[in-house]
């Protein structure tokens, strides 16, 4: 039975700012999974305290919110077949300059708080996340030819 996961991913100000939207993008894209939510925005406060509650008692936390907070960043939603796991191999661990290279991180990235992008970590992070800063209506289903072409039919089946 295939295991049809949603992650929140954010391009987070320094991806942003250093115009690597349409090469994230386009990584998972190609890798096949589906784009559901997509939207740039600035993140407030308030969703930052609740996207980073379990950092909330780091040294860090302050400054990982300012900066967060500090310029826009981009808000998507991807969908596929263990979609979490998928894309959190496509974005590489945490410390950039350590990141595997093929990586997000590992192929564009130095830092440990300047790393790009932000993917769910586990099926409970990805449906509290997806809530912080998409409604539902924004989250668009509908069906994609390419599914056909990536995935056979028994694994496609929910
Ligand atoms: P991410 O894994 O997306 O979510 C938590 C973020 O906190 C992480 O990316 C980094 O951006 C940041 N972070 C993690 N560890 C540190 C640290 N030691 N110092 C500063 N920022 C950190």
């Amino acid at each position: 039975m295939a295991d049809i996961q949603r992650s929140a991913v954010l391009v987070k100000p320094d991806g942003l700012q250093r115009g690597l939207i349409g090469e994230i993008i386009g990584r998972f894209e190609r890798k096949g999974l589906k784009l559901v939510g997509l939207k740039m925005m600035h993140m407030t406060d308030a969703q930052l305290s609740e996207w980073y509650v379990e950092h909330k008692d780091r040294s860090f936390f302050n400054d990982l919110k300012s900066y967060m907070a500090s310029m826009p960043i981009v808000a998507m939603v991807w969908e596929g077949v263990d979609a979490i796991a998928t894309i959190r191999k496509l974005v590489g661990t945490t410390l950039g300059r350590e990141a595997e290279a093929g990586s997000i991180r590992g192929d564009f990235s130095m830092s440990q708080q300047l790393n790009l992008i932000h993917a769910s970590a586990n099926v409970g992070d990805a449906e509290r996340e997806v809530k912080i800063v998409f409604t539902q209506d924004e989250l668009i289903e509908y069906s994609s030819v390419m599914e056909e072409l990536i995935y056979a039919d028994f694994e496609r089946k929910k």
